[in-house]
């Protein structure tokens, strides 16, 4: 039977609960059942990342446990876990991109089936591209000053771009998701952090080696807001600033502290 697992922050994957009914409709019963039959039947065993673990056949639908590494949730914040690394690297043309290879960590708050997050017929590159939401735009005076790269929306990201910016810079981009809209479209962010203080010990297979950018998947594990990093005016009053923050109900991600954790990403049969 799978075992919840606490993050470091505290936060605990969720869900063998025996009775009740999860958000997304779960029965948890069926669910329980369900694992201990397969920890009989010596299925599953330990989940190791870039394989899945079925963790339950709800006939037309089956859940399977994605574990990940992400941004840690602060103990106060509502989300009830951290934002998921996308691991990045540049390519021979100096443009930043994002390596595909963990699309179930981001296939939630909607986005489970969009196409950005399947193998299957994705043509487009992976290379990020500056993008702030109209919203946001519109709600600060003078949006220049927060988005440095306002001049290059929908545009690839350089790594030139970054490479005279002090540590702690970030920019709003989207991946995988030309041509798309709404609730497909996956946003991260790209951020240049220290390696030095970044508490990870497998930040070598995430970070981009030589200019030490990181990117971290923006929607929020709470509601699904988009969060930001260094653009809320309630961000820098809160003290902030140099961490991921969602403004609609005030979650704050640590892009410094990444932590292990994990959900439940249930799927349409037809989709697995
Ligand atoms: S804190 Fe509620 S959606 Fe982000």
């Amino acid at each position: 039977m799978a075992v919840p697992m606490a993050g470091k922050d505290g936060s605990e994957d969720a869900l063998v609960v025996p009775g009740g009914t999860d958000p997304d409709g779960i029965d948890r019963r069926r669910f329980v059942k369900t694992c201990m039959g397969a920890a009989a039947l010596g299925v599953g065993g330990a989940a190791g990342f870039g394989m899945f673990k079925q963790v339950a056949d709800l006939g037309d639908y089956i859940v399977r446990r994605v574990d990940y590494w992400g941004a840690s949730r602060s103990l106060k914040s509502p989300a009830p876990r951290g934002l998921a690394l996308i691991p990045v690297r540049v390519d021979a043309d100096g443009f930043v991109a994002g390596v595909p290879e963990h699309l179930d960590w981001y296939r939630y708050c909607g986005h489970e089936l969009s196409p950005a997050l399947s193998d299957v017929g994705h043509t487009e590159d992976d290379v990020f591209r500056y993008s702030v939401s109209a919203d946001k735009l519109h709600e600060l005076e003078a949006p220049a000053e927060v988005y440095w790269y306002l001049d290059r929306l929908d545009r690839p990201v350089h790594v030139d771009h970054f490479r005279d910016k002090p540590y702690g810079t970030g920019a709003s981009v989207r991946w995988r998701s030309e041509g798309l809209r709404g609730d497909d479209v996956v946003t991260a962010l790209v951020l240049k952090l220290d390696p030095d203080e970044i508490a990870f010990d497998d930040l070598d297979a995430y970070m981009e080696p030589e200019h030490h950018l990181i990117a971290f998947i923006t929607y929020c594990t709470h509601f699904c807001c988009v969060p930001g990093y260094q653009e809320a005016p309630e961000a820098r009053k809160k003290g902030q600033w140099d961490k991921i923050f969602c403004t609609c109900h005030g979650s704050v991600f640590d892009p410094t502290d990444i932590t292990r954790y994990s959900f439940d990403l249930r799927l349409p049969r037809d989709a697995v």
